[in-house]
């Protein structure tokens, strides 16, 4: 496991690497190996650590990775990550040779960046990879009226039919906007459109290695295409359900990695009627003791949580006094506590627990949200529970 960098604060979030690991497998046996699995490790893993958690998915038997840009291709590249990397998301064709550099498959999101990508594909690397992008209903990225596949694949021959083009056709795919919801029939106006940008490919006798479709939600509704063969496993993969919907049908139960942890910084007795933390929004009712957390929003914790959430101390809950700092927050608690005491902000401490999803409902938000907005300045610690160690 990789060493952490050191750290002095009191506040960090642990990463169970055994739950990524049992997510992922479980995908895998669910899938029954026809299909692979791409972790989608963008915006650093959502949260939870890209590099860590991509070997953690290679190794419970995922064998692609999808992130959003570029720079997040090139730091798994830099950790020595040797796995194939899909950028998904839209790279400016001046930059197509870096991602060749790297051998980071891009993302063809629109005519335009193909109708002159000769010009931007570099001879001295190994083939420019592409998966091209079909906007099915999303209305996001990607080709959106099935004429634009045939002038794309026009384009296509047109380079291919050159000596060495340097470009290579690997996979075609679209994403799903409702494949949460309990009510399928959107997620199957889109499916069968795809259906129809593939068949158009097999008309034209072109094959191209992947086909894909599914997000975490869509996986268990899109067993029936025969035709493709990898997935792009997200937010299931960290342990956390699309929607309640998929809580209920999903036919195996997700472990869920991140907790968020920090301990008392100070603690004392106030008096009745004393204002806590800026605007005073808080008074003691009588006398109480308040203790004082290093966290605030500057960490992610979102001010909105002000007056509005709760923390575990031995296993007992205690609400948020007083508006959110940037450093800092406190808490209202039955007594005195020593500094330094633990304090679970996302997670259990006995028969209590705090989730990612009952701090998205306070924030009237989606569980991803949350982890991905907690900041670079809250450390990761990983471990095993198989090691029962922290590193
Ligand atoms: C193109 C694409 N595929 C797959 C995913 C993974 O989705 P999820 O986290 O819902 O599994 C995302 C995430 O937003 C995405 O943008």
């Amino acid at each position: 496991m990789r060493k952490q960098a050191p750290y002095y604060r009191q506040t960090w979030a642990a990463i169970n690497l055994d739950a990524i690991h049992h997510n992922v497998s479980s995908y895998y046996q669910f899938l029954k190996k026809e299909r692979e699995i791409m972790a989608v490790v963008k915006a650093d893993g959502y949260g939870h650590g890209a590099i860590q958690v991509a070997e953690e998915a290679l190794a419970a038997g995922a064998t692609w990775l999808g992130v959003a840009l570029l720079e997040e291709a090139i730091e798994l590249r830099q950790a020595g990550i040797k796995a194939p990397i899909l950028l998904m998301g839209y790279l400016a064709n001046e930059y197509f040779s870096i991602a060749q550099s790297y051998d980071v498959s891009i993302t063809i999101t629109d005519i335009e960046s193909f109708i002159d990508i000769e010009k931007y594909i570099s001879a001295e690397h190994s083939a420019l990879r592409f998966h091209l992008k079909i906007d099915t209903g999303m209305g996001r990225l990607g080709l959106w009226e099935e004429e634009q596949l045939d002038t794309f694949i026009s384009l296509y021959k047109k380079y291919t039919q050159r000596s060495h083009p340097n470009l290579m056709w690997e996979g075609i795919f679209t994403h799903f906007a409702t494949a949460d919801e309990r009510d399928q029939s959107f997620l199957e106006r889109q499916i069968s459109k795809f259906n129809e940008y593939v068949a158009r490919l097999q008309q034209e006798k072109i094959t191209v290695p992947y086909i894909h479709l599914s997000n975490s939600a869509g996986i268990f509704r899109t067993e029936a295409l025969q035709y493709a063969n990898l997935v792009r496993l997200g937010i299931s993969m960290y342990g956390l359900y699309p929607s309640a919907n998929v809580r209920e049908e999903l036919p195996f139960q997700l472990q869920e990695a991140f907790t968020l942890h920090t301990k008392l910084s100070l603690v004392k007795k106030v008096d009745s009627h004393v204002g806590i933390s800026y605007g005073l929004t808080y008074r003691t009712k009588k006398e109480e003791w308040i203790g004082t957390l290093p966290i605030g929003y500057a960490d992610g914790w979102d001010r909105n949580l002000s007056n509005a959430s709760y923390v575990l101390i031995q296993g007992k809950r205690f609400p948020i006094v007083g508006r959110i700092c940037m450093d800092q927050l406190m808490v209202r608690l039955d007594q005195e506590y020593s500094r330094d005491t633990p304090v679970t902000l996302i997670g259990k401490q006995g028969d209590q627990e705090i989730k990612i999803d009952d701090i998205a409902n306070t924030l009237n938000t989606i569980n991803y949200e949350i982890p991905c907005k907690l900041a670079k300045r809250v450390p990761r610690m990983y471990y095993k529970e198989s090691q029962n160690e922290k590193q």
